[in-house]
This record gives C-alpha cells, sequence and structure tokens, in this order.
C-alpha cells in the first residue's frame, strides 16, 4: 500500500456506474484513502446537477466508510489537488480507445503541476462496455442496466429520463 497517500478519483459520474465503483474498490488496495471528486467543469453538459451526482456517489461509496470522500470542485483538477495537498490521480482505462485520451489528460495535468501524477488501473472486464452515456441512453429507451448500476442510480434514472 502506498502509505500515506490519499488517492484522488475525478470524473464527471453522469451518474456514477459499477464501472466507476470498481475503479474506487480496487484503488482502497492501493491507497489507504480515496477521494471521489465530482467535476462541474468536464466540457459536457451534464444530465444530473452537480449535487445530484455527488448525493449518488455518497450513497454508493458510504460501504467505505471514512475510507472513501465523495466531494464536489470546479475549474482546474490540478488547483483542486494543490489546494489539498493531494499528488496522486486514479483512472481507469477500459479499452485501448481511452488510452490516448487519458494519456493526454495526464500529461498535461502533469504539466500544469510537475508534483502531480496519475495512477491508470484496468477496468474490470465488465466495465468495458459501460460508459455514462449508454447506461442513459439504454435506461431512456427501457432498457434494463440493473447489473450495471447500483439500485439508487438506476432509481435515479427512472425518475430523470
Ligand atoms: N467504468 C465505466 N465507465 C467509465 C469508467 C469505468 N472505470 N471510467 C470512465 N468511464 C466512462 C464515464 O462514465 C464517461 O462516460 P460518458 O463519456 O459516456 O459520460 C467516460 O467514460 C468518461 O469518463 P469520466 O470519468 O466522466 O471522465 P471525463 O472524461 O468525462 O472527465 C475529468 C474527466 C472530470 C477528470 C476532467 O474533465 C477534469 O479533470 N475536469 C476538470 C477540469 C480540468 O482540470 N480540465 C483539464 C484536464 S487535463
Amino acid at each position: 500500500m502506498a502509505s500515506g497517500k490519499t488517492a484522488v478519483f475525478p470524473g464527471v459520474f453522469d451518474p456514477v456506474t459499477n464501472g466507476h465503483l470498481d475503479i474506487v474498490q480496487r484503488a482502497l488496495g492501493l491507497f489507504p484513502r480515496v477521494v471521489v471528486a465530482a467535476a462541474a467543469d468536464s466540457g459536457k453538459t451534464p444530465r444530473f446537477t452537480l449535487d445530484e451526482r455527488s448525493e449518488l456517489l455518497r450513497s454508493c461509496c458510504e460501504k467505505w466508510g471514512e475510507r472513501v470522500e465523495v466531494v464536489s470542485f470546479s475549474g482546474l483538477l490540478v488547483d483542486f489537488m494543490n489546494l489539498h495537498k493531494y499528488t496522486v490521480i486514479v483512472r481507469g482505462l477500459r479499452a485501448v480507445a481511452d488510452y490516448e485520451y487519458e494519456l493526454q489528460m495526464a500529461r498535461m495535468n502533469r504539466y500544469l503541476s510537475p508534483m502531480v501524477d496519475t495512477v491508470f488501473l484496468p477496468a474490470g472486464d465488465n466495465a468495458s462496455c459501460i460508459s455514462s452515456s449508454l447506461i442513459k441512453q439504454v435506461s431512456h429507451l427501457g432498457g434494463d442496466i440493473s447489473q450495471f448500476v447500483p439500485e439508487v442510480v438506476a432509481e435515479a434514472l427512472r425518475k430523470t429520463p
């Protein structure tokens, strides 16, 4: 375990899926504490508000107790990291297609703040076909998403078609 280090897992989480939670679970095997950080600024127009996304994340992460904290942030991720003296970002890689984009972000973050580095975790097999957009689309069209998201998220999607 990387002793004393807190890992920050940033994302839009619109909404959180089992794929994201798998990354949190596995990051906890490497770091004593994980901060899940919901981003206000990402270039996307989310379906759920920042508060709703954070609340859903909190419900899904409460099983890990104090080892996982859910926060939201606006502005640059590296500014949030520097403010709290965090230096490790954790991101999941689902497929080769993720790699280039993730590498670009990791390099940009490191350029903006040389103290900040990114650790990639290979996403679990089940996560390779999940994305928040696909989950929203399948749910909207009446498909079964129960194996891809926690019940609280499925419920929220039913209420916010
Ligand atoms: N399992 C399942 N799905 C996953 C996944 C996993 N392990 N990891 C990512 N995904 C999906 C997400 O659901 C999302 O799906 P969508 O595109 O259909 O919505 C997609 O992959 C992208 O993942 P996400 O975690 O939402 O990342 P993002 O690319 O939308 O956002 C931020 C990345 C938030 C980290 C980045 O925009 C950021 O840091 N923003 C703050 C502003 C900033 O600093 N910008 C400069 C960055 S260099």
